[in-house]
Order: C-alpha cells, then structure tokens, then sequence
C-alpha cells in the first residue's frame, strides 16, 4: 500500500510556483494576485480562507482577504464582486461557499467574472470542462487529477466509482475521469444519496473517490483488493484520546481500508492539501491568461 501524500506534493508544486514567480519577478512581469471574499464566521471557513492566504503568501503570490459581517445585503456582495471584476490587479477571486441563507449562492457565482473565476465555479467554466476545452478547474478534483498524474496512477480503462453529486466535487470529478485523455479515459459510476446498493458499486471500483461528507462511511469490505482510494472528506470527530477532544477522519474507515489499497490518501495530508494547490495554480492561469487569453 502506498501513501498518496498531498503534503509532499503539494510542497513540491509549491516550489515550482514560488520559482515560476521569481522568474516572473526578474522580468518585471505582473505578480499573480488572488483575492477571497469571505462572509460571516463559519469556523471551517474561515480555516480553509487562512490557508489559501497563507499559502499565496509561501509561493510569493499577492492576496488580498475581503472581510464581511454574516448580516451584509445581497447588493453590497454583488458590488464587491463587480468590484473584483473590474479591478485590473486581481487575476483571480473566490467567494467562499456557505454563504449565509439570505444571499443567492447562484447570483454571486452567476456575478463573478469567468475569467477570473479560479474556483471553476460558474457555469461557463463548467460548461468548458464536460466539453472539454481549457477552463478553470474546480480545485478539488484539479487537485486529485494533479495527484493522479504526478503518482502515474494507471486511469485507461479502469473502473471509477465517485460517491457524491457535489457541484464543487462529485459531478466535476466524474466528469474530468471519464474524458479523453490522462488521467482519465475511466468508466465512471456517479453514486449518491438514493443509490440502491453502495456497497455494491464499490466493490467493483479499481478507483473510489469519497466525498460524501460522512466520517469513515466506506468500509474494508467494499473495497477490492488494490484498489486505488482518494479520500476527499473532512470530518471532526470526538476522540477522547486527544488534548483538543477531537480529531479529524475521512469518509473512508482509513485504518481497515488501507491495508486492501494499492494507494490511498491520508486525511489530514492527503487531498486537501492539494485543493488549495490547485487553487494557487488556477492563479498562476490566470495571471498569465493562459486560458482566456
Ligand atoms: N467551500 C468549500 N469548498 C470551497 C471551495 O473550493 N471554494 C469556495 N469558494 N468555497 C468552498
């Protein structure tokens, strides 16, 4: 069995970003810039914002944290999106998702710039990827694709079972495994919520991807011997053993799971890691508008 380690990697990718902005810096070119809006004070929000400023910060990028209070007006967010729209430094934004009830999550992602849409989140973006063409691509499954590549995981041919229709997660990555190409070429089986016998279909997975957002839910008897597991959940769960009273898991039962894999991702340091790497990529893009020219 062998760690898939998103901490690794994603410092490797890290690196290679921080040098491609020292190229950049000797040419005089323009720094890649991100920015994030963030609404309110949901606590995994906010530690997931933390990290994507932090990590701009690592690889020498510009960041800039748009802050406001839980209780802002639709119209106010709508005119801070316009606002990052329009302005010229900003290569990419994201709005941080859960927005509070009282604002349209689908009018803000529908207000954002597709251009500098560096979550893949608007409809053109994802549009782009089922079809195919260059797009910005929702970082999570950007993450694990770059994961996939830079492990040289075998993906022609094989069986993916992904768990979860997510938007942001389940739909975008069965969509980018069964195109055209490395990695992908997969026959792909999208599972959720109503499906009859899950267990079932994942046993006939050579790769599971989990992101359903229950703790340690795929069990050691769903899952082939080598198969090939990515874990994209992240779950607190109380663990009396520990100094804070928790600790967190994946949606895999990773201890059982992990001894029947070929590869598995480690949660923490598996495939979060990768996501906000993915994001700082989809920046360096958009700076250089290698996509939208
Ligand atoms: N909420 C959970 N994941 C994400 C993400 O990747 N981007 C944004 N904007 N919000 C999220």
């Amino acid at each position: 069995m062998q760690l898939l380690d998103g901490k690794l990697l994603s410092e490797n990718i890290k690196m290679e970003l921080a040098a491609e902005v020292d190229q950049i810096r000797l040419k005089g070119g323009k720094i890649p810039h991100l920015a994030a809006v963030l609404v309110g004070e949901n606590p995994a929000s906010q530690v997931y914002v933390s990290s994507k400023i932090k990590s701009c910060e690592q690889v020498g990028f510009k960041s800039t944290l748009v802050r406001r209070p839980a209780d802002i007006g639709e119209a106010e967010l709508l005119d801070i999106v316009y606002g990052l729209n329009n302005d010229p430094d900003i290569d990419g934004f994201i709005v941080q998702l859960p927005l509070p009830k009282h604002i349209s999550e689908e009018k803000i992602t529908l207000a954002i710039d597709h251009r500098k849409d560096v979550d893949g989140f608007h409809p053109v973006n994802f549009g782009r990827m089922a079809q195919g063409m260059p797009a910005f691509l929702p970082a999570t499954p950007f993450g694990i694709m770059e994961m996939l590549r830079r492990h040289n995981i075998e993906t022609s041919g094989k069986h993916c079972v992904v768990l979860g229709r997510s938007n942001i997660v389940g739909t975008p990555m069965a969509l980018l495994l069964s195109r055209k190409g490395y990695p992908g070429d997969c026959t792909v089986t999208l599972t959720h919520s109503r499906t009859r016998d899950l267990a079932a279909e994942v046993r006939r997975a050579d790769i599971v991807v989990a992101a359903i957002g229950i703790p340690q839910f795929v069990k050691a008897d769903w899952v082939r011997d080598g198969a090939v597991v990515i874990d994209v959940g992240i779950n607190r769960i109380a663990d009396a053993t520990r100094k804070s009273g928790s600790r967190l898991v994946g949606d895999v039962d990773f201890d059982a799971v992990a001894p029947k894999c070929s590869h598995i991702t480690p949660v923490p340091g598996g495939v979060g890691l990768m996501t906000v790497t993915a994001l700082l990529m989809n920046t360096l893009k958009a700076c250089r508008k290698e996509i939208y020219g």
